[in-house]
């Protein structure tokens, strides 16, 4: 099944929205299937936003993520990696509708809470980086009251 990998930045741990931002995921149907408070060193959160490196804020984005710890998470579901970054909402904390975490949460674009992964192939990346371990393996019993 379909996995993405979200963090709750370290903005959203020490503003208290952990748990509504898990009840989020959790009542829409996704499955969690990872979870760990963490603090990353700066070298881990380079490799984390690589992709990002020549961006002019790609510094105090490291910097605001190893600024305290983050709540790394693996969650699963059908289209999980597109839904979740509905849930999120847009980049831009003022540009995300009402209703989204980044909508409801946040105002700055370097304070916007939480990250979910672009696609599947960076899904796949980004969990095999946080969760070298591998996700847990469990089944809801709820299943057939969630997919048809
Ligand atoms: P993530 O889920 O965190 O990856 O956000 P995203 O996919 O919506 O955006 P992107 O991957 O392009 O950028 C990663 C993060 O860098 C964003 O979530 C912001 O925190 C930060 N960021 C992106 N663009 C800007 C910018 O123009 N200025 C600043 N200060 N931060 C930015
Ligand atoms: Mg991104």
């Amino acid at each position: 099944a379909e996995q993405t990998f979200i963090m709750i930045k370290p903005d959203g741990v020490q503003r208290g929205l952990v748990g509504e931002i898990i009840s989020r995921f959790e009542k829409k149907g996704f499955y969690l299937k990872g979870l760990k408070l963490i603090t990353v060193d700066r070298p881990f959160a380079e490799k984390h936003y690589s992709d990002l490196s020549a961006k002019p804020f790609f510094n105090g984005l490291v910097e605001y993520i190893i600024s305290g710890p983050v709540v790394a998470m693996v969650w699963e579901g059908k289209g999980v990696v597109a839904t979740g970054r509905k849930l999120i909402g847009a980049t831009n904390p003022l540009a995300s509708e009402p209703g989204t975490i980044r909508g409801d949460f946040a105002i700055d674009i370097g304070r916007n809470v939480i990250h979910g992964s672009d696609s599947v192939e960076s899904a796949n990346k980004e969990i095999a980086l946080w969760f070298p371990e591998g996700p847990a393996n469990w089944q809801s019993s709820l299943h057939s009251w969630i997919y048809e």
